[in-house]
């Protein structure tokens, strides 16, 4: 973990109260996808944890939904803005655990990591299918994002339809061009709990508990696996579906 200040280079809205932001600063300990950054906000007591989309070089990017206070906030600020950042946290996705055909599967703000996973898996030799799932058109990006790195098997699906395959996640398996031999997972809890039903293969499933520390101090965000109590935050927020207790 790496405690240092990155310059805001642009934050700009991509849908439905949707922001992408790049940010400019030491990115030396952002080294697997999954990983998060926690980002101290003025006049905020806690820090706001949000996933790594995407890494290049000295930036790194960030998609952010502004659901309350702090990421209404974050959608003001203007590049050139300082902001103290908590980087490289959490234990990221592993890449070597997938055969040649994992499938990828974001659900809203959780399809932000899947971008640097898929970046990932592809420089390993393997071909990721993707599934991004959102509830109507004007909430869905990255699509066009994840077929320009060369993927073919991309699919947007929207709960009422006026984008991609209607309906959830789940919906867009059919489709798949490949039987996927594993997967990798981010999204509501609600969502992930249909996949891992749905699903025979293995998989790794990132959390999105809620935070106090971001480091593993307060014990704020333990939760309870088949192989003991885990905090997200320093023992995740990627768990292996056969430890996860629903
Ligand atoms: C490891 C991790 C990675 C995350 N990555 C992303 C990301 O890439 N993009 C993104 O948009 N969001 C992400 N989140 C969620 C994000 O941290 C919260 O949405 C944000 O902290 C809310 O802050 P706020 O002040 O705007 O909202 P608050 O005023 O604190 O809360 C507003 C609403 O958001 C809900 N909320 C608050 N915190 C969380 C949380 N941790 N998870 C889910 N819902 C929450 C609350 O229940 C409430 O309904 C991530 C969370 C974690 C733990
Ligand atoms: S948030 Fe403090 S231990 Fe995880």
């Amino acid at each position: 973990m790496k405690k240092s200040l990155f310059e805001i280079v642009s934050n700009i809205g991509i849908a439905k109260s949707v922001w992408k932001m790049v940010l400019r600063g030491d990115t030396s300990d952002i080294t697997k996808p999954g990983q998060f950054i926690n980002i101290e906000l003025d006049g905020f007591y806690l820090r706001r944890p949000i996933s790594v989309c995407d890494v290049n070089g000295d930036e790194v990017t960030i998609i952010y939904k502004a659901v309350g206070k702090g990421t209404e906030y974050m959608a003001t600020l203007q590049p050139g803005v300082k902001l103290d950042v908590l980087s490289g946290l959490g234990n990221g996705f592993d890449v070597a655990a997938c055969g040649d055909a994992p499938v990828l599967l974001g659900g809203g703000a959780g399809s932000a990591p899947m971008y640097l996973l898929a970046k990932e898996l592809i420089k390993a030799g393997k071909k990721p299918s993707v599934i991004i799932g959102f509830n109507s058109a004007e909430d869905s990006y990255l699509e066009e994002d994840f077929k320009a790195l060369g993927l073919d098997d991309v699919y947007t699906t929207t709960v009422d339809g006026t984008k991609g395959i209607k309906g959830f996640v789940t919906n867009a398996f059919e489709h798949l061009a490949v039987k996927p031999d594993y997967h990798y997972i981010c999204g509501p809890e609600v969502m992930m709990k249909v996949v891992y039903d749905a699903l025979e293969c293995d998989g790794q499933y990132s959390f999105e508990e809620r935070m106090g520390c971001g480091f593993g101090a307060c014990m704020g965000c333990s939760c309870e696996t088949k192989y003991g109590n885990k905090r997200i935050c320093r023992d995740g927020p990627v768990l292996v579906k056969e430890e996860i207790i629903w």
